[in-house]
């Protein structure tokens, strides 16, 4: 690691910090991490922790942080790298939150799960959710999905920093499906 002393764990330890601050927190630390290897899987897996993290220090109830990657040249997603509980293996491009955030190559910022049609429920406790796609030269590699307890979990600010993590991502990894 660059900074002497420090371990990897400690990417994950966030105490104190507003809001902004933490989720440019998680942006810093993944830049860092990504230093070390441009694999999709070590780095997917490390952003999710750091994700559940960041957002369990601001006491946001995160129930689901992790990815749904483009599965070959099929026009579906397939379960990535994530922190949470157990979720559904494929979700068809167009499709839910996720299906329609990678169809539509933009953010779904979703209040109230309920109120989305076609809402893939993973886990019927979620109440709101977030996703970004994660796009190379205009075609989807995958997304960043976040669903939390709460309604209202996420706003304007959260879209602007995941998506400049996303973009931060789609540069940092080698993407080998
Ligand atoms: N709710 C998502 C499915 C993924 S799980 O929540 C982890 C959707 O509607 O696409």
């Amino acid at each position: 690691m660059g900074e002497e002393g420090k371990h990897h764990a400690d990417y994950s330890n966030v105490t104190g910090l507003s809001k902004e601050e933490t989720l440019q927190h998680i942006i810093d630390s993944y830049e860092a991490l990504a230093s070390d290897t441009t694999n999709w899987v070590a780095n997917l897996s490390n952003c999710s922790s750091l994700v559940w993290h960041a957002y369990h220090s601001l006491n946001v109830p995160v129930n689901w942080a992790g990815f749904y990657v483009k599965n070959g040249e099929k026009n579906e997603l397939i379960l990535g790298p994530f922190q949470g509980k157990v979720a559904c293996q494929i979700i068809q491009i167009g499709k839910g939150v996720c299906g329609t955030a990678a169809h539509s190559k933009e953010t779904q910022l979703v209040p109230d799960v309920e109120k989305f049609p076609g809402h893939i429920a993973c886990d019927g406790e979620t109440k709101s959710e977030i996703v970004v796609p994660l796009v190379k030269e205009g075609k989807i590699l995958a997304v960043l999905d976040i669903d939390c307890l709460a309604l209202d979990g996420f706003d304007e600010s959260d879209k602007k920093f995941l998506e400049e993590l996303a973009v931060l991502i789609v540069r940092t990894c080698e993407w080998q499906f």
